[in-house]
């Protein structure tokens, strides 16, 4: 395939900064394996977040409390051997940075040494930034993520639209301070959405955060319509492959019920 020259050459931290000047939106997806991201990075996606959504659209699971940093490893692995241009992010597990500022700094070395990831995400703003600082000043890029924090859901009683401006204006200004790279702002009214990216001279990534943000990020699962029961108020489907799938796998057990698979262009001779 052929590639633009915005798209042609690897996204870096650099690109990310350089966002802030607003002529390009950052692309931001989720990515769980190496398929889906090889396509995601052959379509020209600058960042690949192997998010701790995971939990709920692999794994199935109601929230992502469960994910491990090993689950979190495995797949990173996957995916990072998949991108070529793309930078690779990772999110940090629930309970993987919140024990102690050593164990945190730990699991962040772990995740980026073993997946060979470009960098790693984790949640909140004013409490963690001094963790945030420690893993900065250790050389691990960190991106940071305020707003709706669904580490947090069972606190927050449920995966609601935040709307406490001061604090999550707070969290982002401490974030940067930090030496956040960028921030993924989640489930906020638009207006909060731009006065956070105003507030701050690092690039926003937003999930239902309005249009004003430097940039995008949508779970894989939501974009491609994989999961017919979910269809959050703030992502849009680009697919619908859920019923792609069924179809196919319908058709596949019709052909063999009736004989017509495996034909004798199937078959060693
Ligand atoms: O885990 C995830 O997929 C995320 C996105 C919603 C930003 O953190």
């Amino acid at each position: 395939m052929t590639r633009d020259v915005e798209t042609s050459r690897p996204f870096t931290l650099t690109d990310f900064a350089r966002a802030r000047s607003g002529n390009r939106k950052i692309v931001m997806v989720t990515a769980y394996d190496h398929p889906t991201a090889r396509c995601l990075d052959a379509a020209g996606i600058d960042c690949l977040l192997v998010g701790d959504s995971l939990g709920m659209v692999v794994h199935g699971k109601p929230d992502s409390l469960a994910v491990t940093v090993e689950d979190m490893i495995y797949h990173g692995k996957m995916v990072r051997a998949a991108a070529q241009r793309a930078m690779v992010v990772v999110d940090m597990p629930f309970m993987s940075y919140q024990i102690s500022e050593e164990e945190a700094l730990r699991n962040a070395g772990r995740i980026l040494r073993e997946t060979g990831a470009h960098a790693i995400k984790l949640e909140g703003g004013v409490t963690r930034a001094p963790t945030v600082a420690r893993m900065v000043d250790a050389g691990i890029p960190v991106m940071g993520h305020v707003g709706l924090t669904p580490q947090s859901v069972r606190r927050l009683g449920g995966f609601k639209v935040q709307r406490d401006a001061e604090a999550i204006l707070a969290d982002a200004k401490a974030l940067e301070e930090a030496g956040a790279f960028a921030i993924v702002i989640e489930c906020v009214p638009e207006e909060l959405g731009h006065r956070v990216t105003s507030a701050v001279g690092i690039p926003t990534i937003g999930i239902g955060a309005g249009p004003r943000c430097d940039g995008q990020v949508l779970v894989l699962h939501d974009l491609l319509g994989l999961d017919e029961t979910v269809k959050p108020r703030f992502s849009r489907r680009y697919a619908e492959l859920a019923g792609t799938i069924r179809e196919a796998a319908k058709n596949f057990a019709s052909d063999v019920r009736s004989g017509s698979f495996p034909g004798p262009e199937h078959g060693f001779q």
